[in-house]
C-alpha cells in the first residue's frame, strides 16, 4: 500500500515530482505527453476530482481546495516550460537564419536609383533648364495648406475628389497626409515674394486601393509661376516646351477645360499617346491622347490667402503624377510594378 498523503498537503509529493519532470521536458512533444499524463482524463487528479463527490461536505471542501491548488501548480509549470521552450526555439531559429552581412560576392552589377527617382531628377532638370527653382514641403500637412488656402472651404464638394487620410493629431480632420503637392505652392508663396518660378516634387497619399492605374502612395510634381502679366498662353507654351524636352520631339500637348478650386480657368493636360504616337490604341482608349495632370491660372482667392494682391500678380500652376508619367514614358502597364521591388523589373531601367 502506498503511504497515505499528508492530510494538510496531500498532493505535495506528486506536485513536486510533476514540476521537476515538466521543467526537464526537452521539447514540445514531451511537454504535450506530460500534460496528458498529469492533467488528462486518465490522471490521478481527474480521478481524485471524481472521488470528491463521495466525501462528506466539510472534507470535500478541504480536499477540493487542495486539489485545485495542486492542479494550478502543475498548470503553471507547464506554461512556464512551454514559454521557455518557445524562446529557446526562437533564438535557435534566429541564430540559424542570421546572415553574414560582411560576405562580399563578386559582381559587376552596381545598384542604381529607382526608376521614379530617376524620373523625378529628370523632370527637375528640365524645369531647372527653363529657369525654375526646386522646392519642397512636408508630407503631413494641415487642412489649411492642403485645402483651405487652396480655395476649398470646409464642406466644399471638390474635397470629395481627394480620398484623404487624416492623422490623429489635433482636432479631428485638422491634420492629414497631403493628397497632392499643391499645398507646397502656398508654402512657397508664403516664404518668398514674386516673381516665382518653382517646381515642387514629392510624395502624396490617398485612401485608394492599389491597382494597375492607382497607388495609395504616389508622386506628383507641382509647378508654380507668379509674375506680372502672366497669361494662359504662357501656361500652354510652358507645358508644350516641357513635353518636348521630356518626352522628345513628336509628342505634343493639349489642354481641355476642367475644374480645380485653386485655378480659374482650369484645364486638364494631355500629351500625344506615346504608344501609338496619336493614331489611337488600347492604352489611350483610341483617343490618341494620354492624360497627364491638371493646370490653370492661379485663383485670386489663393493669392489672397497668402497676402498677395491679385490685381498686381498673375500666375499659373500645374500638377502631374510622376509615377503615371514614368509608366507612360517606359510603356509600363501596371503602376504596382513601381513599388513591388522586383529586381528583375528594376534592373531594366
Ligand atoms: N492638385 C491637383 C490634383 O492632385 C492637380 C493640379 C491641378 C495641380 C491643377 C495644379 C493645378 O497646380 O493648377 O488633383
Amino acid at each position: 500500500m502506498s503511504p497515505s498523503p499528508s492530510p494538510s498537503r496531500p498532493w505535495a509529493d506528486l506536485v513536486a515530482d510533476a514540476v521537476a519532470r515538466v521543467a526537464a521536458a526537452r521539447d514540445a512533444a514531451e511537454l504535450r505527453r506530460l500534460d496528458v499524463e498529469l492533467l488528462g482524463r486518465q490522471s490521478a487528479m481527474v480521478a481524485a476530482r471524481a472521488a470528491l463527490a463521495s466525501l462528506p461536505p466539510e472534507e470535500r471542501r478541504v480536499a477540493g481546495r487542495a486539489l485545485n491548488e495542486a492542479r494550478a501548480a502543475v498548470e503553471e509549470a507547464l506554461v512556464a516550460r512551454r514559454r521557455a521552450l518557445e524562446d529557446e526555439e526562437r533564438s535557435a531559429r534566429l541564430e540559424a537564419e542570421r546572415m553574414d552581412l560582411t560576405e562580399v560576392r563578386p559582381t559587376r552589377r552596381r545598384g542604381h536609383l529607382h526608376l521614379v527617382t530617376q524620373a523625378r531628377d529628370r523632370l527637375e532638370d528640365v524645369f531647372v533648364g527653363m529657369g525654375y527653382v526646386v522646392a519642397d514641403g512636408p508630407e503631413a500637412e494641415t487642412d489649411w495648406y492642403n485645402f483651405e488656402a487652396l480655395n476649398f472651404p470646409a464642406g466644399h464638394p471638390a474635397r470629395n475628389m481627394y480620398d484623404t487620410l487624416y492623422l490623429e493629431l489635433g482636432p479631428p480632420e485638422s491634420t492629414l497626409l497631403r493628397t497632392h503637392t499643391s499645398p507646397v505652392q502656398v508654402r512657397v508663396m508664403e516664404a518668398t515674394t514674386p516673381p516665382i518660378y518653382a517646381v515642387m516634387p514629392g510624395r502624396c497619399y490617398r485612401q485608394d486601393t492599389a491597382d494597375a492605374s492607382h497607388l495609395p502612395n504616389f508622386h506628383q510634381i507641382e509647378g508654380l509661376v507668379v509674375d506680372r502679366g502672366i497669361s494662359f498662353a504662357d501656361l500652354a507654351g510652358t507645358l508644350d516646351a516641357f513635353t518636348q524636352a521630356y518626352f522628345g520631339a513628336g509628342i505634343r500637348s493639349r489642354l481641355r477645360p476642367s475644374y480645380f478650386p485653386f485655378t480659374e480657368p482650369s484645364a486638364e493636360f494631355d500629351i500625344t499617346c506615346v504608344f501609338c504616337k496619336g493614331d489611337g490604341c488600347r492604352s489611350c482608349g483610341r483617343t490618341g491622347w494620354l492624360e497627364l495632370g491638371g493646370c490653370g491660372m492661379v485663383h485670386p482667392n489663393v493669392f489672397r490667402a497668402v497676402g498677395y494682391d491679385p490685381e498686381e500678380w498673375t500666375g499659373f500652376a500645374f500638377g502631374f503624377g510622376i509615377d503615371r508619367m514614368t509608366a507612360q514614358r517606359h510603356g509600363i502597364d501596371d503602376l504596382r510594378e513601381l513599388v513591388t521591388n522586383d529586381v528583375r523589373f528594376l534592373r531594366q531601367f
